[in-house]
């Protein structure tokens, strides 16, 4: 990859943990945390996925990189992960809070109670939670940081994404309060707002709603064209992002060469912001 070693961030060395970091833009940020020769320990539930990352990471360069199959549903897993990850480092520098819930796609009125809790669960409150457990870690590293990834959507509603962009709203304000909160320790925390990007998890909701039609899930400018039928989120590029397009941004913020921006919402997006 061209962009490895690209710009020093002062990431060699630094214990780093990227939950939902198997896959997408979590494993695209681990990705490039890796290659600057960081620590990583990424979180999610399936195993072999994480096994098939942490092989991955190692490849790039990584100082050590191992994962822990858990579940953001579960706050006892939640602390369970973090205590393990206080026994071996006992420090953190890096904190990415990148898995996010999926949508069921319908409007606010047919969503029932229990998925508005679920995705406030996974969308706003694992943030909050894997930060709360993590602050020990955070403290007692020389520099600190606090990545949390929400969404573009919160600023362009689609009626079929109701639960899905007020978590993700919740989280960017969560983030802002956090910053706030945790600006006196020096700790900076931010939100990186990814647009329209070819994940596996966006690529699996394509592949479902989109089977009839002549797209193919592989090819970024379709996947834009499938964000315009179903959503109709215009953007400045014509095409998806790729996840290693956002993954360098994630980790600069995560990093210790970003020293003075905290509380900031950066649009990582194809310029689809006309807020
Ligand atoms: N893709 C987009 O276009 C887009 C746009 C705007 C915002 N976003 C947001 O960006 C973030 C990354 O999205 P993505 O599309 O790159 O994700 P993705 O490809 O679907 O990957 C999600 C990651 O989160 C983990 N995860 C999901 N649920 C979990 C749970 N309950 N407990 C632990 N780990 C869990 C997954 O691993 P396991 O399945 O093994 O648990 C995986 O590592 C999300 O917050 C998403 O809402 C995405």
């Amino acid at each position: 990859m061209w962009w490895a070693r690209a710009m020093d961030l002062g990431l060699a060395g630094a214990a780093v943990c990227v939950q939902g970091g198997s896959k997408g833009m979590g494993r695209a940020a681990a990705r490039r945390f890796a290659a600057d020769g960081a620590r990583i320990v990424i979180l999610a539930r399936d195993r072999a996925g994480i096994d098939e990352a942490v092989a991955e990471l190692d490849g790039l360069g990584a100082a050590e990189a191992w994962g822990v199959s858990m579940d953001l549903l579960d706050p006892a897993t939640i602390d369970a992960a973090f205590s393990e990850i206080g026994d071996r480092w006992g420090e953190l520098n890096t904190l990415v809070n990148a898995a996010g819930p999926g949508s069921n796609l319908t409007t606010f009125d047919q969503i029932p109670d229990r998925e508005w809790a679920e995705a406030f669960e996974l969308g706003a409150l694992s943030a909050a939670r894997c930060t709360r457990a993590a602050l020990p870690l955070l403290r007692a590293a020389e520099w600190a940081r606090v990545v949390n990834v929400s969404a573009h959507s919160t600023k362009r509603q689609t009626a079929t994404l109701a639960a899905y962009t007020a978590a993700k709203a919740a989280m960017t304000s969560i983030s802002k309060n956090m910053s706030l909160a945790l600006g006196p320790e020096e700790i900076l925390v931010n939100t990186v707002s990814p647009g329209s990007f070819a994940s596996e998890g966006f690529k699996t909701g394509m592949r479902m709603m989109a089977a009839d039609r002549d797209l193919d899930p592989d090819d970024l400018y379709d996947c834009m064209e499938w964000i315009r039928q179903d959503f109709g989120h215009p953007a400045h590029l014509p095409r998806a992002g790729d996840p290693d397009e956002i993954g360098p941004v994630i980790a600069f913020v995560g990093s210790r060469l970003n020293s003075y921006m905290t509380g900031a919402n950066i649009n990582v997006d194809g310029g689809s912001d006309f807020t």
